[in-house]
């Protein structure tokens, strides 16, 4: 991506740039470790199931109106919608995805955080040899609820993130990230043949796999479009900034597609590692699992190191995860911080330095909490801290920055006009039907659904 500060804000170099862009951003915590979390935490396979229809209906459908609106307008998301209509309310649309980056990045930061903490101690061999449950369990509890190490880890983060996109993203991660996300789908097969193989394999892959009808309810299906807007990285405008630098020679709808695809893969991917792990050590069954067992925010921490202890050259394999992880992570925060920078940097003519440094600041203060709510300090853990600002901002303010994004597109720039910019770099769109109707029905019903049954959500 060229630096927005430069008149020509410039492209992306060819299609595949983007998908690779794109995915760097979509693929990262959310997928690997978000995804199995709420697998867990919402039935199973009825959450998996839930999932990928509305990545399908809803995640493609949103994704490819952020990138329609990004590249007909070529800014940022404020900036978008100030471009198409002026001087309207409209913008603070674009505003809301701002500040939702911004509390996003500040817990975000943390568990990415805690891949490098990760990263660091299989270095120092800190799960050398057999790793058992208990002991896995107990490095990650321990590890979660030193403020000292956990706020180190997040000031890094952070800090890393500011520094990449002060220097503009063309540079080092885009170009490792093209070598190092094709290396993190590889390892993740190997790993998930590993846990497929393992004795008792069975329990795991069909709590995670098969559908149990009676698993499906309104808080199993709202978590799972919540979830398809977080791993899509979808609702706060970066899928339109990212838009904004694709040529018009390019088929937006097979991009979308393939960024949707490419994510999809990797979460399921990620649960078929963590779930036949975790009922083999344990020697849980789907019951006993539902009953039980208290699935934490630790799940991916707890699980991995087990099943890269059952690994031939664990040791090696286990550095490279939690590199390609913490590589995914910043991927991610790298374009959560994109979407504040491009609007401080475009629209109020911030040098890029000290824009992303202050939002870097901010996002550090407003994540200690989050930082202190996995043990550090007892009544943020007991409150959830974290899990609240991720319900607020990862599940809610996402579906509600999706959903007015679609009314806009249907009743202020209205479809016709989107589906000129689409037919750009695409003359056949087989899919124009099913997307106009998502747009215009399906997507903003879902949406209401979710505010409507909020309660039902938090508690
Ligand atoms: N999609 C990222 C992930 O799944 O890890 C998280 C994310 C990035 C959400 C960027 C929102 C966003 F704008």
């Amino acid at each position: 991506m060229n630096n927005p500060e430069s008149s020509d804000r410039g492209s992306w170099g060819s299609k595949i740039a983007f998908i690779f862009a794109a995915s760097g951003s979509a693929i990262g915590l959310g997928s690997i470790w978000r995804f199995p979390l709420f697998v867990g935490l919402n039935g199973g396979a009825a959450f998996v199931f839930s999932y990928l229809l509305a990545v399908f209906f809803i995640g493609f459908t949103v994704m490819l109106a952020e990138l329609t609106i990004g590249r007909h307008t070529r800014k940022n998301p404020v900036g978008a919608f100030n471009f198409i209509k002026p001087h309207t309310p409209w913008k603070l649309v674009g505003y809301m995805g701002v500040v939702t980056g911004v509390f996003i990045l500040s817990y975000y930061s943390i568990i990415a955080g805690w891949a490098a903490g990760y990263f660091y101690k299989t270095i120092t061999g800190a799960f050398r040899g057999q790793v058992s449950w208990n002991n896995s369990a107990a490095i990650f509890t321990k590890f979660a609820a030193n403020p000292l190490e956990v706020l180190i880890c997040l000031f890094i983060i952070i800090g890393l993130t500011s520094y990449v996109i002060s220097k503009g993203v063309k540079g080092g991660i885009e170009r490792w990230s093209k070598i190092l996300m094709p290396v993190l789908f590889v390892l993740i097969i190997i790993l998930a043949v590993r846990a497929v193989t393992l004795p008792g394999a069975g329990p795991g892959l069909s709590f995670y796999l098969k559908p149990d009808f009676s698993d499906f309810n309104l808080k199993v299906i709202l978590f799972a479009i919540g979830q398809a807007f977080f791993s899509l990285s979808l609702g706060m405008g970066t899928m339109m900034t990212y838009g904004s630098y694709i040529s018009k020679k390019d088929n937006l709808v097979s991009s979308a597609g393939w960024v949707c695809l490419s994510t999809t893969l990797i979460a399921i991917l990620a649960g078929i590692i963590i779930f036949p792990t975790l009922f083999n050590t344990l020697q849980l069954t789907p019951d006993k699992f539902k009953q039980e067992f208290e699935v934490s925010t630790g799940l991916m921490f707890q699980v991995f190191p087990i099943i890269i202890s059952k690994m031939p050259g664990g040791y090696f394999f286990g550095i490279l995860f939690f590199a390609l992880l913490l590589i995914a992570a910043l991927t991610s925060t790298i374009s959560m911080l994109e979407v504040p920078t491009a609007y401080l940097v475009d629209e109020r003519k911030w040098s890029r330095t000290k824009a992303a440094t202050l939002i870097g600041i901010v996002s550090f203060l407003l994540g200690i909490p989050s930082a202190l709510s996995s043990g550090g300090v007892k009544f943020l853990t007991k409150f959830n801290y974290m899990i609240k600002m991720d319900l607020v901002f990862g599940n809610i303010m996402l579906a509600v920055g999706g959903l007015l994004i679609s009314l806009f597109l249907v009743h202020t720039w209205k479809v016709k006009n989107a589906l000129k910019e689409i037919s750009h770099g695409n003359s056949r769109f087989w899919l124009k039907g099913l997307w106009v109707f998502d747009i215009k029905f399906l997507v903003p019903i879902a949406v209401i659904i979710i505010l409507i049954f909020i309660k039902t959500l938090a508690g």
